[in-house]
């Protein structure tokens, strides 16, 4: 039987999906598309968005640096740990969606894939394994201490460039989000006596 049109449209009509299907790339990492009427001129938006894109891929790695932290603790304060990990996680990955959003509204291209971020970060790589909870936190602290350097930088430049909705997020959001996770991380290494208090003459020097 010969194959049969739909009248009213234009071609063949095909209901089989196009798969696997390639073209080049609509644009290319690190440049900005043109014309955008946000009143930025397109050097402050490509500086801008090269810096973002360097807090996004710590951002995403320290993201994932919690995650691993809540899978991976042991201990006597698993439970806490393991909680107080994710919803850091959770708090970071928003961040990445803001960041990963004020680069693409910039006219940017954002940095998205494991690969790439891995080849990014300024945050030193954990070993596959387990860890204990004092290194475990300690790593989480380092990589908190340059996300909060490049945050202040960032910001500052931000400021100076007339990229006032680069500043609020970074100094509201995600500078902000990083100083009251730091201090929650902090106070876990602090040491303190568990079950019995130290006496004054006991203390170490006293
Ligand atoms: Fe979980």
């Amino acid at each position: 039987m010969a194959k049969k049109e739909i009248s009213g449209f234009r071609g063949k009509l095909n209901s089989q999906p196009r798969i696997h299907q390639t073209a080049g790339q609509i644009q290319a990492y690190g440049t900005v598309s043109h014309a955008l009427p946000l009143e930025l001129e397109e050097p402050v938006r490509l500086e801008m968005t090269e810096q973002l894109n360097q807090l996004l891929a710590d951002t995403m790695t320290l993201r994932d640096l919690y995650k691993k932290s809540h899978w991976q603790v042991a201990g006597p304060t698993f439970y806490q740990l393991h909680l107080l990990f994710d919803k850091h996680y959770d708090e970071q990955s928003e961040l990445v969606d803001s960041l990963a959003e004020r680069i693409q509204l910039l006219g940017g291209v954002s940095i998205a894939m494991a690969a790439d971020v891995a080849e990014t970060t300024q945050i030193k790589r954990p070993p596959r394994g387990r860890e204990e909870v004092p290194v475990q936190i300690s790593r989480l602290l380092d990589a908190h201490q340059i996300i909060i350097r490049e945050c202040r930088l960032l910001a500052r430049r931000a400021a100076q460039l007339g990229d006032d909705g680069t500043n609020d997020l970074v100094v509201s959001d995600v500078m902000r989000t990083n100083e009251l996770q730091v201090w929650f991380l902090s106070e876990h290494l602090v040491e303190m006596p568990l079950v019995k208090a130290v006496e004054p003459a006991q203390r170490k020097g006293a």
